[in-house]
């Protein structure tokens, strides 16, 4: 594998994947890179969704899961991950543009950090980068998030690298916030040092599972929020879903299904509620994560940094209900879709991706360690040869 005259060349061209933990599907995307570092540029060429079926879907959504199931699931996403990857490649052709490598994040099966409960840790990662590296022929780049974790930190949320190096000013603070299965804020200040990035708790996650709890499976979100608009919020159980103490955890902090899910976060609640609409549990639910990320914000950010603008990514962007509560709930701070700024709401996360293998290809430390708090810098990410 010849590392160094990947390296050595002037611009790269990278496919970056993202497979997050609404297991909707993979976003991909192409990009150039041009060095690495403060210094490193990025242009977006192309990006695309590549959705699960219902089934997969389903699998991946499963609450206990045996060894086997791991197995079999590592090797059949990584095979998917490679389709991905392939019909990148055929729009880099259009594009007449020479792949240089690929960089996964793979769909997390299971996330333990400091601090998540009991002492031991772990998190884990699947969809075999062997599969890609073989279909595709091109190194791929992996795993990301144990060697911070492995210094002692979160291993998440590992974006906020990326977003430094494509929203900073010189002059002002920008706020970013993704609104995926979870959701986290990233400050991006002027000094790399300064940034403050942590997981809020539910993005789009607990609507998802009440929505396609209650509606059978038939549904699997909701969509634009109208059935949260159109609801009414049941205050007692509102309270009861912002009673969840991850909310009053200082930051740095990180979670995932494991605490947000349907089993741990909503079933018995949800049961417990039967007699109220679905409109109604979708607008509490859609409320919930609302309050909680404006929470986050006005206690954890905004008496530390000031900012006057909100860049916004993740499939909760185009939950309008969502967007809207938030504007309301923070008047002081401009709030927009991060494809404003050029940036396609569902390709942020994959280009931070492929921001972070390239770095592994360099070498660059790219963790953020007061976010993930980490003891130290470190390099992130495995290296699969072609
Ligand atoms: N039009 C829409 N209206 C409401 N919600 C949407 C819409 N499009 C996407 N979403 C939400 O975004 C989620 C996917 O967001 P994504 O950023 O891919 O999250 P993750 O990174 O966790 O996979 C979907 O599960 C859904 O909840
Ligand atoms: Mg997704």
């Amino acid at each position: 594998m010849n590392l160094e005259a990947i390296r050595a060349k002037k611009a790269r061209f990278a496919i970056g994947l993202m497979s997050g933990t609404s297991c909707d599907g993979v976003n991909a995307v192409l990009v150039r890179i041009k060095g690495t570092g403060p210094g490193l540029a990025i242009k977006l060429i192309a990006h695309q969704t590549f959705p699960y079926g219902a089934d997969l879907q389903n699998r991946l959504l499963m609450e206990h899961m045996s060894a086997k199931d791991v197995c079999l699931l590592n090797f059949e996403l990584g095979e998917l991950l490679a389709e991905a990857s392939l019909a990148m490649l055929d729009q880099a052709d259009d594009h007449e543009v020479e792949v240089d490598f690929v960089s996964a994040h793979g769909h997390t099966v299971g996330h333990y950090p400091p601090g998540s409960g009991g002492d031991r840790i772990g998190t884990l990662q699947i969809g075999e980068a062997a599969v890609i590296a073989q279909q595709t022929k091109l190194p791929v780049v992996s795993d990301f998030r144990v060697r911070d974790m492995a210094a002692g930190g979160q291993g998440a949320p590992l974006v906020p690298y990326a977003d430094w190096l494509l929203f900073r000013r010189e002059d002002r603070n920008i706020i970013c916030l993704n609104i995926g299965g979870i959701a986290n804020f990233t400050v991006v200040t002027p000094q790399f040092e300064d940034i403050l990035a942590f997981d809020t708790g539910p993005g789009n996650i607990a609507i998802d599972a009440t929505v396609r709890l209650l509606s059978r499976g038939t549904r699997a979100f909701d969509e634009n929020g109208d059935a949260a608009r159109r609801g009414t919020v049941i205050e007692e159980f509102l309270e009861y879903l912002l009673s969840d103490n991850y909310f009053q955890k200082e930051p740095p902090k990180s979670t995932g299904r494991e605490r947000f899910g349907l089993e741990v976060y909503l079933r018995d609640a949800l049961a417990n509620r039967k007699n109220h609409s679905y409109e109604d549990l979708v607008a509490t639910v859609t409320e919930a994560t609302v309050q909680s990320i404006a929470d986050a914000y006005k206690n954890y950010v905004a008496p530390n940094y000031e900012a006057t603008q909100m860049i916004v990514g993740g499939g909760g962007a185009m939950n309008t209900t969502v967007m809207d509560g938030l504007q309301e709930k923070l008047p002081e701070v401009k709030i927009f879709i991060s494809d404003r700024v050029g940036i396609s709401y569902d390709a942020r996360e994959a280009i931070a991706f492929a921001i972070l293998g390239n770095e592994t290809i360099f070498g660059t430390p790219a963790n953020v360690p007061q976010a993930t708090g980490a003891s130290e810098s470190v390099v992130l990410g495995k290296i699969t040869p072609p």
